[in-house]
């Protein structure tokens, strides 16, 4: 258990093992999970605690080292958990506290981390602290536990983000006859953070599970917290002194922590959420991941280079959290109108596919299976600035189905095999919580571990190969990052560093082969070696170098200075291509009239007899 230890003040000097440790989010690699989806040990079709212990050893192989666990606790899952009735348990379907103890317990002795989600911008409507507060008198403390009003006319420059299920952010309550606040669904009413019982009860909380040993928590929905007249409501700088108080409670009393911001916003609003580094250790790219798909489709690296360039600096201590995809649509908030309009044509030309502002698919369906666009989105995930998240599902190229709701589509069984039920459980069918996607592409009988398993030219083990190049180096994780601007704008090439290493990081955005000239003259000398092959390459000389990139091709270089150059570089032609000479009768003959040097074509036509000539005779 960690209890009350000494503070880190963010004053530290980040240097030294402590201070390594302390940073630890800045390596990680996060995988992200539904227990409900993983795997169901108690065939009752869903997913619980036992089966996610039972498959931790599969998250570890896969090269990860941290597990970002969506909602667990009692709810009545109207928002998949995101809507909680009991901070301090974990719902009965998926097991007891003591289950989540052990897989702890067993993730920490793997050497994973687990980080939770804390949600406490809304808590759902059958929480006792919202039917006590509904029942409670006008202005007494229970009811001062949401937001209410007389009348819904109040807070009016506030969006709505879930566009496609509500009208208003009041609704009316019958029972306490007053309307309150929610930023999402209806029955998820807003706590209210002006009420200092309210940060006090979400202190607790914090306790209970950091005291267990979790290691982090993911922010839901935190540019909300604090409402004020005559602004949008996001990211008030109330909201900002709320998370500055619970950033402190942890490092007064924990190790080793962190927090992650759930913002969607723009790069200067999520800024704030770092603070002076007293803040979230870790945010949300949520505009980088649009453009990365933009930027693919129009086959130009603009859209990247663009929003990087927009993202201010964040303190030495904080990291930004990437992804490509995750369990909600893919958000286009964060884009102009015109970018949201090419997001939809491109990549969900379907209706049914779009769902509030975004698209509701996976990855391999949103690159339409093509396994080079899928390799080169994974290859810039994994090393582009940020610590990268992956969805589970998407290392084995997992499909989706927008038909059945909501974001379930994106939220089915895990394709563990081509047994029943994926694998994933052995209830009857029709009691999954989902149906597992069946179609004869991405259906679980032709994508699923055991297949990728035992295939080394799978998606997944391709997966693997490049997460365990990524942990060679710490360059991904903490390098600083430039970009390169050569001339051929369907090449996207930056180069990160971190200490004594420097990796170039060059991709095809485009579906054709590529040329490209990079001006690496600050590393002349420089070997650059190939990561996934340790291929060298000729060394950097004083003119461009020049690379040819296939269809969405991509390659990681490290810029060796110790690395030996290429034996065949110097060479003007290579050792099988040298004239052969060709002696018919031993070496005697090379004195007789018959040899025929350097007639490359006579060599091959009588090497069955040469070598019959000159081999040893037994
Ligand atoms: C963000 C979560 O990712 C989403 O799934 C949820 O519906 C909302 N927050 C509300 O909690
Ligand atoms: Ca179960």
């Amino acid at each position: 258990m960690n209890t009350v230890q000494a503070p880190i003040p963010d004053t530290t000097p980040l240097t030294g093992i402590n201070a390594d440790e302390a940073l630890w989010y800045k390596d990680a690699v996060i995988y992200q999970v539904n227990v409900k989806s993983f795997l169901d040990s108690n065939d009752d079709g869903i997913g619980d605690f036992k089966g996610l212990t039972l498959k931790l050893e599969y998250i570890r192989d896969l090269g990860v080292n941290t597990i970002w666990l969506m909602p667990f606790y009692p709810s009545p899952l109207k928002d998949d958990g995101y809507d909680i009735a009991d901070y301090q348990n974990v719902h009965p379907q998926f097991g007891t506290l003591d289950d989540f103890r052990t897989m702890l317990r067993e993730a920490h002795r793997l050497g994973l981390k687990v980080v939770t989600e804390l949600i406490i911008n809304h808590t759902s409507d059958q929480h006792p602290w919202f039917q006590a507060a509904r029942n409670a008198p006008a202005g007494s403390p229970q009811r001062d536990f949401y937001v209410w009003s007389d009348t819904d006319q109040k807070y009016l420059d506030t969006r709505i983000i879930f566009t496609d299920t509500e009208t208003s952010n009041w609704t009316w309550d019958p029972v306490a006859k007053a309307y309150y606040w929610h930023r999402f669904f209806s029955h998820q009413p807003d706590l209210n953070f002006d009420n200092p019982q309210v940060i006090k009860a979400v202190l607790k909380i914090m306790n209970f599970w950091l005291d267990m040993g979790v290691d982090g928590f993911r922010l839901d929905a935190i540019p909300y917290l604090v409402e004020r007249e005559g602004t949008n409501n996001e990211n008030l700088r109330e909201t900002h002194a709320v998370i500055k108080k619970l950033r402190a409670a942890i490092d007064a009393s924990y190790k080793n922590r962190f927090l992650l911001a759930e913002a969607n916003q723009w790069p200067e609003d999520v800024r704030e959420y770092f603070g002076d580094g007293d803040e979230c250790n870790m945010a949300y790219h949520f505009p980088l991941m649009p453009r990365i798909y933009m930027a693919i489709a129009q086959e130009d690296r603009y859209p990247i280079i663009e929003i990087i360039q927009q993202t201010p600096d964040i303190p030495e201590s904080c990291q930004w959290a990437i992804f490509l995809r995750n369990h909600d649509e893919l958000t286009l908030e964060m884009v102009t109108s015109k970018e949201r309009d090419y997001m939809y044509t491109t990549y969900a030309s379907d209706l049914q596919a779009r769902i509030n502002l975004g698209i509701r698919r996976r990855l391999a369906p949103l690159m339409e299976n093509n396994l080079d666009r899928i390799k080169l989105m994974n290859s810039l995930l994994l090393s582009m600035p940020g610590s990268p998240i992956l969805y589970y599902g998407d290392e084995i190229g997992m499909g989706d189905n927008f038909f059945i709701g909501d974001r379930n589509g994106v939220r089915t069984p895990m394709q563990w095999s081509p047994d029943r039920n994926a694998g994933f459980s052995r209830a009857d069918p029709q009691r999954l919580y989902l149906p597992p996607i069946m179609d004869a592409v991405y259906g679980y009988l032709s994508t699923n571990v055991e297949a990728q398993s035992r295939d080394p030219s799978s998606l997944l083990s391709w997966t693997k190969r490049l997460l365990a190049v990524r942990k060679t180096t710490q360059a991904f994780g903490r390098g600083t990052r430039r970009f390169l601007r050569p001339g051929n704008r369907k090449i996207l090439a930056y180069l990160r560093e971190f200490g004594e290493d420097t990796i170039l990081c060059v991709a095809n955005l485009s579906r054709s082969a590529q040329p490209v000239e990079l001006n690496l003259a600050a590393y002349k000398g420089r070997v650059p070696v190939e990561m996934l092959g340790r291929t060298a390459f000729p060394p950097i000389g004083e003119l461009p170098y020049l690379l040819t990139i296939s269809a969405y091709g991509f390659y990681w270089f490290r810029l060796a200075t110790d690395a030996a150059i290429p034996s065949w570089h110097e060479q003007i032609v290579s050792v099988d291509e040298r004239p052969v000479l060709v002696l018919f009768d031993g070496w005697m003959s090379l004195f007789r009239e018959r040899v025929v040097p350097w007639r490359i074509g006579i060599a091959e036509k009588t090497r069955a007899q040469f070598e019959t000539d000159t081999l040893p005779r037994h």
